[in-house]
């Protein structure tokens, strides 16, 4: 596929090769963009946030439904561009897809609702006689930088919101996934978006992020992906609004009333989707002492049934990683683990980019598959005495994105809703669940601001306050 850059498709002379993580195989080649691409889809995006900036909030709304319409009649082809360049499976990336339509169809809602306040300016002294007001308005021209592990539904939570605040966006995918956000920009094009509202460069982020980001003429960044890029991106960036979704080592407490069969089905559920390669994964299950056993027993054979393989397979339940370095890494904390005294109860075996899933007992705070984040197919068993120590050590970490507690004591399940330090919490389930209408994002050094499209509007726009003199008094 070709890059979109200044309202045209382009193609670069050196190119990347997009492939499957199951047997990598080439799957296409994308333009390997650099300076010159940035500065052109910069220049465009300036020119088409003036055009973004002259639309209705009513166009822009239906523009969006559009979209989400189309996404929906075209899900098989969408999922399976998703399922081959990231190696989910395709029932996952199906839901990625109705997912994705409903992000933007939420953000079509929130294109009618820019609305501001009157200020009562008068209950000021010396206000007599001013109406104040607010109004929103676009920030100009909107950075998008993307994760592999959601490679549609993570553009559209950034694209869609920054529409419909009437801005024009630069989209950068990740390097290793960057088909399904190319095949998004179609679909925004046939429907009505300007050409010059919308770029999307594929490439490397030394390349093509940091030029990116550090531009005065990006007014503002959204990025999900891990806590090291977010800070680095920062640092680049400068004075602009930022948006961060970073990473998490999502931690499930277990009390001894929880339903044990019921915290097993959902481990499987929150652990291992997408090869456990998601920022809100279960990767730290925190089981006091009395069930800590039993748990790990009603819950290795589940995981142990979890078929691994090509993604595109009937009744594969695990592929592969996105890439083989990533399961090479994943392999080696776990070593790293074993050789500081936990124990693998089952998974393990590495072939390629395919790891079984993994759960691993005994673990200890100061073991790396407990205090970073793993993103891979792996559960840590930790066992502590009582409420207080769980939440402690669930809390033992510079990250806070989401968190599970199953209880069937309702003091337990308030006290953890205080007392954890984490941006969304989850009561009788694992911390991997998301609707995408909720506020979303994390505490700690998981983040900065909230997404889903009614909470992240507001950082899509600026906010200017004025007033009128005169003879207005009531
Ligand atoms: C993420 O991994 O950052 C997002 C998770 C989700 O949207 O389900």
């Amino acid at each position: 596929m070709k890059a979109h850059i200044n309202g045209a498709w382009v193609e670069t002379k050196d190119k990347i090769e997009v492939v499957n993580p199951f047997d990598q195989s080439v799957i296409d080649t994308v333009p390997r963009c650099g300076p010159d691409e940035v500065d052109r889809a910069l220049a465009g995006a300036v020119e088409g946030a003036k055009i973004m900036k002259s639309t209705t909030g009513y166009d822009r709304s239906q523009m969006l439904r559009r979209v989400a319409v189309r996404m929906n009649e075209m899900v098989d082809e969408l999922a399976r561009t998703i399922s081959m360049e990231e190696g989910k499976i395709l029932a996952e990336a199906r839901t990625e897809v109705t997912r994705a339509a409903e992000v933007i169809d939420l953000s079509a809602d929130e294109a009618k609702r820019l609305g501001g306040e009157v200020l009562p300016l008068d209950g000021a002294p010396g206000g007599a006689g001013r109406l104040g007001f607010t109004l929103r308005v676009p920030c100009g021209v909107v950075l998008a930088i993307t994760p592999f592990n959601f490679p549609l539904n993570l553009v559209c939570h950034k694209v869609g919101p920054a529409l419909a605040g009437g801005n024009a966006v630069v989209i950068k995918p990740a390097t290793d996934t960057p088909l399904s956000a190319l095949k998004f920009v179609e679909i925004l094009l046939e429907c009505g978006f300007p050409p010059l509202a919308v770029s999307c460069l594929t490439g490397a982020g030394s390349k093509v992020g940091d030029p990116l980001a550090a531009d005065p003429r990006v007014r503002k960044i959204s990025f999900t992906g891990s806590r090291d890029v977010g800070e680095h991106i920062c640092k680049v960036a400068g004075l602009k609004k930022v948006t961060m979704e970073l990473g998490s080592n999502s931690p499930l407490i277990v009390m001894d009333d929880a339903d044990l069969e019921r915290v097993a089905e959902a481990t499987v559920a929150t652990g291992f989707a997408n090869a456990g390669q998601v920022c809100i994964s279960t990767q730290r299950v925190i089981a006091v002492k009395k069930v800590y056993g039993d748990l790990l027993d009603v819950l290795a054979p589940k995981v142990a049934a979890l078929t691994t393989g090509d993604q595109l397979k009937d009744g594969t339940k695990v592929g592969p990683m996105v890439r083989t370095a990533d399961a090479e890494r994943v392999s080696e904390w776990i070593d790293e683990a074993v050789a500081g005294g936990a124990r693998v109860v089952t998974g393990g075996e590495r072939d390629g980019a395919c790891i079984t899933p993994m759960v691993v007992a005994d673990v200890k705070a100061d073991m790396r598959i407990s205090y970073d984040e793993i993103f891979g197919p792996a559960v840590a068993a930790i066992s502590a005495s009582n409420i207080d120590e769980a939440i402690a050590l669930a809390n033992d970490t510079r990250y806070g994105l989401s968190a599970g507690v199953f209880t069937s004591d309702l003091n337990n399940a308030v006290r953890f809703a205080r007392e954890i330090e984490s941006g969304n919490i989850h009561i009788n389930w694992g911390p991997q669940w998301r609707a995408d209408l909720m506020p979303y994002g994390g505490l700690k050094e998981s983040g900065m601001g909230k997404e889903g499209p009614k909470y992240v509007i507001d950082e899509m726009t600026e906010m200017k306050t004025g007033y009128t003199t005169g003879n207005v008094t009531h």
